[in-house]
Order: C-alpha cells, then structure tokens, then sequence
C-alpha cells in the first residue's frame, strides 16, 4: 500500500476518533521514527509516554521475538512463568502486596474503582463516594471516564458512573473539608498527564493521605503515565514521600505492547475473590516477557539518574530561552510541559514539519515525554526546533 491509499483505507474504515497528520511512519529505531517518503522524526511522544525504552530496543525485541516462538497467550485461566515473574517484580520494588493485570490504563484505573467499591461495600457500610480533581485524566471508559475531568470527553456519554465529584486540584483544604466518613476512595494522578503537565504538591498528596487515614478511604495514585522511571524516580510517588493503597500503571511497562496493572495493598487484596474481576488477555506471556525486559532496564539507578539530570537540562534549556511566547516550564524528570501564550497545536504541527514529534496537553501546553534514553544532543535539537517555531510564531 502507498502512503495515499493508507491514508483513504484509514479515513474509509477507521472510525473517526482521531485526527492525524498526513504521515506514515513505517520503523522506528532509538529515538527516531521514519515515514514512507523518507523522513526521519526526533520522537518526543514515544508513542504518549509509552516506548520508554525507544524504538526497537535490542534487548526488548529479543525477549518479545523468543517469548513469540515459546508461547504467546494462555489466558488467565492458566499459570506461566512470565507474569509471575512481573507481578513478583512490582511488588518486590513497590508499596504493594499484590497486582492485579489488565490491558490499558482505562481498565487499571477501572479496577482500581472497582476494588475501591469493594472495600467500602464489605468494611465500611457500603459508602461508594469517590473524589477526582480539575484537570484529572483517567480514561475513557464509563468508571475511569467517570473520574475524569474534562466535560467535553464525559458529557456526550452522560450519565456516567454515579458517586463521583471533582474538587480543585491542589486545593488542599478544599479537599480537607469534603473528604469524610461517606469518602470510599480518592483517585489522583502525582503529576497531571493530559490535564497539562501539572505536579501535585507535597503538601496536597500528604495532606490527601492524612484525610483518606482519618475517615477509612483509599487513596489511589495514578501512575499510568507518571508512573516506572518517567519522573527519575521507580515511582512518580517517591517525589512526594507519599505512599497510595492503591496504585494504577500502564503506559510504557510492556515498552509499546499493551498491559495494565493495579497495584494494592493487602488490605485491599484481602477483599477481592476470584470472579471479582478479570480479564481474557491481561499480561499474557508475551506482554510480560515484554515487560520484565522494560521493568529491569528501567529500574537502574544509573537510567533512574540519567532522567533526573536530562530532564532538570531538558527544563534548563528551556527556562532560559527567554521567549516571550513561554509562560512557565513544568513537570518532573523527562515529563516536561511548556505553557504557551497561545494555542500549542500549531507550535507541535510546526515542529514535526521540522521533524521533532511533540505532544500537547490541553490547549495552551507543550508536552515533552521523550523515551527515558534521550541523550543532551537530542534534547538539543527538540530545544532548538520548538525556539525556531516559537520565535516563527510571534
Ligand atoms: C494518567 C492517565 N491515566 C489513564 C490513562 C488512560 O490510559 P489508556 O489510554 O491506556 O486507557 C491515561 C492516558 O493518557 C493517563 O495519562
């Protein structure tokens, strides 16, 4: 097929629920992506906070390729080697006792609210209340889509989910004074994703933390896309000094193939029976073969530094380029928002006709969320490009 006649097949049999550029892109190796005329792109989405190891990673296209030939799914109806292995590796390195897989970042947070019902429904009279904030994103199924902020994504698919209200984030006494004993769960991403690059504050996630222990609710990270190195921390949490009972991941675990997980507590853990929840092809062994390549390679401290010190450069180089059109430089490790005076769509259109991939987040915020293995070359070039759009903006 020719760049055109996929380009029509998609517009005629792809259900209208993107809008994407004229590209296509055909391989992907490191940092680069490459399209069918022959263009090579600088990739500062990885795939939206995904491949966090590049494209075609070695060791990862290994462990996928022989896993490939050994066996690919099961179902959970079974045991294999692979998912044990992940599970025991996630809990081994975080606050948790147990992981339950899933597919997607919108089904790890929908058994996060499922387990969360749970535990109100069996200790605590059955109180079903739960807490989202402004500018949250959880995704788009009806429970997850339930939690998330923005009115134009839940509003067309109304009513959703009931027992949800939104508070502003960051707010801590706002929080303070609605949270209480009808308070099933609190649901918050550490660092806002979607809702344009924005870290909670310590204060605010401690003094969730303390409001959730006062009143028997469960406090529910996020961590779909702040989540396994992103932030130069394992977990986005450890920035804060604050530990979930519940904690949601996604996004770049496998490195690009799908999975999802929630990881709970024993308490929570205690609650949930077989036949609760469950799922045909949750972290199969493939995904996990996958996976346990992405987790050992991410969880170095010599990579965990490396994206400390590249995004405090990636945010320096931006801070200091004076631009008038740059309002403030956000966000942690190599999750880098730039908020704009103006729409961002057109700045990342305008850098990606000059071959550097950049996101948006809401309308007026770059995002940058390259895989954790960019170089200061690289940052470099992304840097350079944005000024040049910027400054042909104004
Ligand atoms: C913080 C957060 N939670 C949940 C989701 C939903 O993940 P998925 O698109 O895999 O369902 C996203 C996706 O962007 C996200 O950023």
């Amino acid at each position: 097929m020719d760049k055109q006649t996929i380009i029509q097949a998609e517009a005629d049999y792809v259900l209208h629920t993107y809008n994407r550029p004229e590209i296509v892109f055909t391989h992907g190796e490191g940092m680069h992506l490459f399209d069918t005329d022959g263009n090579k792109y600088l990739d500062f989405t990885s795939g939206i906070a995904v491949t966090a190891l590049g494209h075609s990673d070695p060791d990862w296209v290994t462990a996928v390729s022989q896993q490939a030939t050994q066996l690919t799914h099961i179902s959970n109806l079974f045991h294999s080697a692979p998912q044990a292995q992940l599970a025991q590796r996630l809990v081994e390195n975080s606050f948790a006792d147990k992981v339950f897989f899933c597919n997607s970042g919108a089904e790890a947070n929908e058994a996060a609210l499922k387990f969360a019902r749970k535990v109100g429904k069996t200790h605590h009279d059955g109180k079903i209340n739960i807490i989202a904030f402004s500018g949250g994103f959880h995704g788009r199924t009806m429970g997850s889509l339930s939690a998330t902020y923005k009115a134009q994504y839940r509003e067309p698919f109304a009513p959703l989910v009931p027992g949800f209200t939104f508070l502003p984030f960051n707010d801590l006494a706002a929080a303070q004074a609605a949270i209480d004993d009808d308070t099933c769960a609190v649901i918050v991403e550490p660092i806002q994703g979607e809702g344009g690059v924005n870290p909670a504050t310590a204060e605010f996630l401690q003094g969730l933390r303390a409001a959730c222990d006062t009143h028997n609710a469960l406090l529910i990270f996020d961590e779909v896309q702040c989540g396994l190195g992103r932030t130069g921390t394992l977990w986005g949490h450890q920035q804060f000094s604050v530990t979930p009972d519940i904690m949601t991941l996604a996004k770049p675990l496998a490195g690009g193939l799908p999975i999802g997980a929630t990881l709970v507590t024993q308490a929570v853990a205690d609650v949930i029976k077989p036949g609760d929840h469950g799922s045909t092809f949750a972290a199969g062994p493939l995904v996990c073969a996958a996976a346990n390549v992405v987790f050992d390679k991410v969880n170095r401290p010599t990579l965990l530094q490396a994206v400390q010190e590249n995004g405090a450069y990636l945010k320096h180089r931006l801070q200091t380029l004076e631009l008038d059109e740059i309002v403030e430089v956000r966000g942690q490790g190599l999750l880098v928002g730039v908020a704009l005076n103006q729409p961002a769509a057109p700045i990342m259109a305008a850098a990606r006709d000059k071959g550097v991939l950049i996101l948006t987040a809401g309308d007026n915020v770059l995002r940058l969320a390259p895989a954790l293995i960019v170089n200061r070359a690289e940052i470099d070039t992304a840097v350079a490009t944005i000024a040049a759009c910027l400054e042909e903006s104004s």
